[in-house]
């Protein structure tokens, strides 16, 4: 089948751009971000993130929605949403900036970075001896597309690395763990924990404050997944207590976070404006056109996620 059209919709990513890559994939793709100049009949594809309600209701043929991201939060809930495939963006582009981000944030605290930072705001010399990585642990809750290749580069590393997740995993140098009766005990083993879980209906607020109190005293926590799978209120009181040291947060309940939270205003949390890994479209362009091409097939497209589920 060709001739078929895909609508664009994304405040966020560059149309050009996508239209450049898809076309240059698939020479016979009408590419519309203009939903009003395409005939809604014809358009069976729509890439989006976060377009306006009743979006998808004005396309009656729809084959395959793609979320122009990996987490699919904010899409899933929607009540115009067709009984189509849903595919998400995974792209190796994603992974390594995810993966740069992890190590990154793990290795600043890992290297008493964060103490060096402050130490020079006051110009002092302040040494601290370094600690062997393999004996630094890190904890990674979630082991996805994500948040498995950050765990087994924090191994590759050599940090003594523990990871979590839904199903049972096997990740090379990665001590991996399954299910929500691990998760307690797994909590209270990591001093450094990075969590890369989608926000589903199970994991909006699961590291509330009895489950942050599990992380040994002075623990760092890293968020790069979405604010709402940390309880904030819980996580403020815990950083303000000292009994979780530090805190690199990439995502926030509310984004941008408002100017007068009080995380602007915490030393001991590091604050980037939810950028931890975008979506490259040259590297992403070309899962979005085999999956196009899948469905075209009759076949399921990449990177599909349940809707039921929530991820
Ligand atoms: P993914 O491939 O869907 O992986 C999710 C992982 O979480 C899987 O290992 C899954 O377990 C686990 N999980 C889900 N629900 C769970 C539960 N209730 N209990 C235990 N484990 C659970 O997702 P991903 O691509 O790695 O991305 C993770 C999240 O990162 C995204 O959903 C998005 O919110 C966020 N993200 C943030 C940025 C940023 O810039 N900050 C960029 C991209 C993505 P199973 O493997 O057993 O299913
Ligand atoms: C970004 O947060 C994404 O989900 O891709």
């Amino acid at each position: 089948m060709s001739g078929d059209a895909l609508i664009f919709y994304s405040a966020f990513d560059d149309p050009a751009a996508w239209k450049k890559t898809l076309t240059a994939e698939l020479p016979d793709l009408e590419f519309h971000t203009d939903p009003d100049a395409v005939d809604p009949a014809r358009v069976h594809y729509a890439l989006t993130w976060k377009p306006p309600t009743g979006f998808f209701g004005r396309f009656p043929n729809l084959k395959l929605v793609t979320n122009l991201g990996a987490g699919v939060d904010s899409l899933v809930g929607r009540d115009d949403l067709p009984d189509v495939p849903i595919s998400r963006l995974s792209d190796t582009g994603m992974v390594s900036l995810m993966t740069s981000y992890v190590l990154f944030s793990v290795i600043r605290y890992a290297r008493d970075i964060h103490v060096f930072e402050r130490a020079q705001r006051r110009s002092e010399w302040k040494y601290v001896h370094p600690r062997a990585l393999s004996d630094i642990r890190v904890g990674v809750l979630g082991l996805g597309e994500l948040g498995g290749p950050a765990a087994e580069a924090l191994a590759r590393t050599g940090f003594d690395v523990r990871g979590w997740s839904r199903s049972q995993k096997q990740i090379p140098g990665v001590t991996c763990q399954a299910g929500i009766d691990t998760l307690d005990g797994f909590l209270s083993e990591v001093e450094i924990l990075v969590i890369l879980l989608p926000l589903t209906p199970e994991t909006r607020g699961l590291l509330d404050a009895k489950r942050l109190a599990r992380l040994p005293a002075g623990a760092k926590l890293i968020n790069a997944s979405r604010g709402a799978v940390v309880d904030e209120p819980a996580l403020i009181t815990a950083l303000q207590s000292g009994a979780i040291a530090e805190a690199t947060l990439d995502v926030f309940v509310v984004e941008p976070l408002p100017k007068d939270h009080v995380f602007w205003r915490m030393e001991n949390v590091l604050i980037t404006p939810h950028l931890a890994s975008i979506t490259v479209p040259e590297a992403a362009a070309r899962e979005v056109a085999e999956s196009i091409r899948r469905v075209r097939s009759g076949l399921p497209p990449l990177h599909q996620i349940d809707p039921r589920r929530g991820y």
